[in-house]
Parts: C-alpha cells; structure tokens; sequence
C-alpha cells in the first residue's frame, strides 16, 4: 500500500477579500476556512501533512493548536506550483502519494478525495486532477482537451483566449500525484504568464509532454470545489454549510421551527428531541442536552447545557454551564463562569457572571448576580445587585441554602450570608450574617398626611 502524504496550501493573502486577516482564517460556521480542508483531508489518514503558510503565517499557526503537521514558510507568494515546492523539504525520502487541496474549499467532500486517490492508484498515473463542470466557469482554470477529448493542459483564467473562456470545465484546484513526479514535475515549471507566477496547474502539461499518464475525476456535486476568493463567496459558503449542518440536526431527531434562522456552529452538538426556535445562534464548543426548549433570538458561545432546559425568549450566554431542568429568561445574560445546578430558574433582566448557583434557587427579576456563590434552594428578590467592584479589585459574595434576599437589596462584597438568612427589603448589607439571622437597616417611616394635594397646589401656583 502506497503512502499517502497531504500538501494543504495557505499562504496566500487573499487580496480578493479585502481584509487585514489572511483568507484562510476567516471563518466559515465558526471554524477558520483552512481547518475545514484539513479535517477532510485528515480522515483519509495521511502518514504525513504540510501546510503551507506565508501571509500572516504566526496567527495561522496559532488557529490550528496540535502539532501533528509539519509548518512550511512560504516567503513570497510566487504562485501555487511554487507553494508546493517549499513544501518539499517536509516530504524526504517520502514515496508515496500527494494529496495536493488549497486552504479555501471547505465543502470538499473525504468520498471525493478517496474516490481520487483511488482512481489514481488503479490507473497507475502520475497525477490525477479533480475537475467540475461549471455554468459560469469564470475564475477558474479551464481544463483543455483535444478533438478526442483527451486531456492536453491547463489555462488560466488570465491567460486563457476567448474561446478558451467558453470552456466550462474546470480545474477544481486538487490533485493526486505520485512525490516524485510533482516535485520533479514543479522544477520545471516557469512564471512566464500574465501573472507572473509559477503555477502549480502547469505540472499538467509537463507530464503529459514526458508521456505520464493524467487522469481527470469529475466532481458529483460542483458545490463540493467551490473555492472562496471574496466575502460574496464567504457568505455563500456559509449559507450552504449552514444548510447542510442545520439538516444533519434535523435527521438526528432535532425540531427546527424555522431553519432559515438557525445558525449552528460546526463545533456544536445537539441531544435529539430538542426544540429551537428561530433567530438561534449556537456557537463555539456549545453542547445542548435532549429535550430541551429553546424559544429564540437565543445567541450561545460555548454553553453547555444539560437535559430539559428550557431558554425563553432571547437569552445570551458565554462560557457557561446549566445543569438539567433550569428555566432561564426570558431577556437574561449569563456571562462567563456562570454555574447553575438543576432546576434553578433565572428570570428577566437578570445578569449573572462567575456565579455558581445551587439547585432550585431562583432569581427572577431584575438583578446583577457577579462573583458568587449561592447555596440551594434560595430565593433572591426582584432588584438585587451584587457590589462586586470597587473601582480597583473584584471581591465575591457568599449566600447559603434557603436564603430569602428581599427586593431592592444590595451586597457590598466581600459579604457572606449563611444558610437560612432572611434579609428586609430595600437593605444595603456590608457584614456578614450568621444563619438563620434577620438582617435590616434601621430606618424610620414617616408618613404625612395631605402631602400630595399641598404639593399639587403649590406647583400649581408657579406655573401661572
Ligand atoms: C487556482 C488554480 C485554478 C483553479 C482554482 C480552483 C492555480 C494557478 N490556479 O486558482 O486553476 O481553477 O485554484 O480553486 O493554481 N497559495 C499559496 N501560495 C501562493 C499562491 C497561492 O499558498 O503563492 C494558496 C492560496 O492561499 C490558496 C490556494 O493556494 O489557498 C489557491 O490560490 P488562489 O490564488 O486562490 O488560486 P486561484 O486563483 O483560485
Ligand atoms: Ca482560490
């Protein structure tokens, strides 16, 4: 069994896209355009991968965080051809094949990428290219045949004639060769074209002039080599993974009322029976347990939520955890370090933030709940704010088990209540309380009587 070896191009800076990020790095649902092709490259199992990279190439590196592929520095863009010979140097004494894709097609299927591999290998060639026919082939290589419609070579767009333009297959820009052949083939190669560059299609024609034998495999599905050059094409790509991402949900038992307004990271993983309504977003490692309800305009970064939860109308939440059963919103934000054991509720225009809360407490309304921790089956009122910050440091705030906070309460941190603790309404605490206390300020009522009539007639007055 031949080896298999994976050359990924990404050193371009994509000048099309307009954009200080390199191309590669822009992402497409949630994952950087350039990890797509490597994870379908990946699942063939190839013994040995080079990405290359030039533009941008330290915060390229530090998207992809396992060392299991050898980094290959493309000074200069000189052209595709040229991107593959740097990469020589990672593939000595390799005999194997090449499986050669560029950074920006994310939808490439691993079926076409093995169907190639296998055509190449059972027809013994030297290289083996993926080809699409396309209704507006613009942008691409076109792929020239003869009378007998053997292949003879490769013309770019820029380079192409007229009547080369009409031609409507294309070169999907990946490729199956055998080491020897392209790294011997690539030396060869000139920049004289109208872009001046050494172009990795040109390998095509060497061969065939040396009597090697080049295959073509067309792609089933065009969408499949789609590359991205603009944030036109972006969007598009977006669109059609989103669909796709949205349908894999939808067969493994997940309701989506309106899929046209669902928006689910690759990353994300959903348990079935689960409902979501539009205007969703699941974001970055977000994991949802089964049957849960989520209403909509809910927008989710690296959540994980457990079974039976139930997100009311328009939630936001980061880098938080809520254990099974909790009802949170509708109108909440649960910031990052947020905790909630099974059964807590959080209701509207709550804010939590580093809060670990215990099983069945309940806040409701209205409240700021920052760097604490609260005890089980408490209740905190309408209106209570957590003073976490004094302008210089962050202090925490402790509360027991079966806790009643009464509304309008403020905890000046570094506070701690103890279990069974009832605090008034409308009080300011600063100390700690022992369990099972009363905690109030002491403040007098008054009341005077006929206020509002004397007040009313003498505003009255002025206004004349
Ligand atoms: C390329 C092919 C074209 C094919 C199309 C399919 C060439 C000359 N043309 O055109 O026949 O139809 O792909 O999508 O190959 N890159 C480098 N270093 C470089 C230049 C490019 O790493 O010096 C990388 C880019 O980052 C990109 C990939 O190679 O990921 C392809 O480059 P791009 O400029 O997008 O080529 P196309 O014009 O699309
Ligand atoms: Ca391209």
């Amino acid at each position: 069994m031949q080896e298999l070896g994976v050359i990924l191009m990404a050193a371009g800076q994509g000048t099309r896209m307009r954009s200080s990020l390199p191309k590669v790095l822009h992402p497409v649902c949630g994952k950087p355009l350039f990890l797509h092709a490597l994870t379908k490259a990946r699942e063939l199992r190839p013994k040995r991968v080079a990405l290359v990279i030039g533009y941008g190439a330290e915060r390229v590196r530090q998207a992809y965080s396992a060392n299991d592929v050898s980094w290959v520095i493309q000074e200069q863009q000189l052209g595709t051809g040229h991107a593959v010979l740097s990469a020589q140097k990672a593939f000595d004494h390799f005999e194997g094949d090449l499986l050669i894709l560029s950074g920006d097609v994310p939808l490439i299927r691993t079926s076409t990428l093995h169907a190639m591999v296998e055509h190449h290998r059972r027809q013994r060639a030297a290289l083996t290219l993926l080809t699409a026919s396309l209704d507006q082939p613009k942008g691409y290589g076109r792929i020239l045949r003869d009378d007998r419609g053997a292949l003879t070579g490769i013309v770019e767009e820029k380079d192409a004639t007229d009547e080369q333009r009409k031609i409507r297959e294309v070169n999907a820009g990946v490729y199956v060769g055998s080491a020897r052949f392209v790294f011997a083939a690539l030396s060869k190669v000139t920049n004289h074209n109208q872009q001046g560059e050494y172009y990795l299609p040109d390998v095509v024609a060497i061969g065939l002039d040396q009597g090697k034998i080049v295959e073509t495999v067309r792609v089933g599905d065009a969408c499949e080599m789609m590359g991205v050059n603009t944030r036109e094409e972006l969007a598009f790509m977006e669109k059609t993974l989103r669909e796709s991402i949205n349908q894999k949900w939808m067969l493994a038992g997940v309701t989506l009322k309106d899929p046209e307004t669902t928006y689910i990271d690759e990353t994300v993983s959903i348990g079935k029976d689960t409902v979501i309504g539009p205007n969703t977003q699941l974001m970055g490692k977000t994991v949802i347990g089964e049957r849960c309800r989520i209403d909509g305009s809910v927008f989710l970064t690296d959540a994980l939520i457990g079974d039976e939860v139930h997100l009311r109308f328009s939630v936001v939440m980061s880098s938080c955890r809520v254990a099974r059963g909790a009802i949170i919103g509708p109108f909440a934000h649960l910031r990052p370090g947020t905790d909630l054991s099974a059964d807590v509720h959080i209701g509207n225009f709550v804010e939590t933030k580093e809060a670990k809360i215990g099983e069945g407490t309940k806040a409701n309304h209205l409240t700021y709940l920052g760097d604490v921790t609260i005890g089980c089956d408490t209740n905190i009122g309408a209106g209570t704010i957590t003073c976490n910050y004094d302008g210089f440091h962050k202090y925490r705030t402790a509360i027991g088990d079966r806790v009643q906070v009464g509304s309008d309460t403020t905890l000046v941190a570094p506070i701690k209540l103890g279990d069974d603790v009832y605090v008034a309404t409308a009080s300011t605490i600063r100390h700690d309380v022992p369990a099972g206390a009363l905690v109030f300020n002491q403040r007098e009522e008054q009341v005077r009587e006929g206020w509002t009539e004397q007040k009313r007639r003498k505003m009255k007055g002025r206004s004349k």
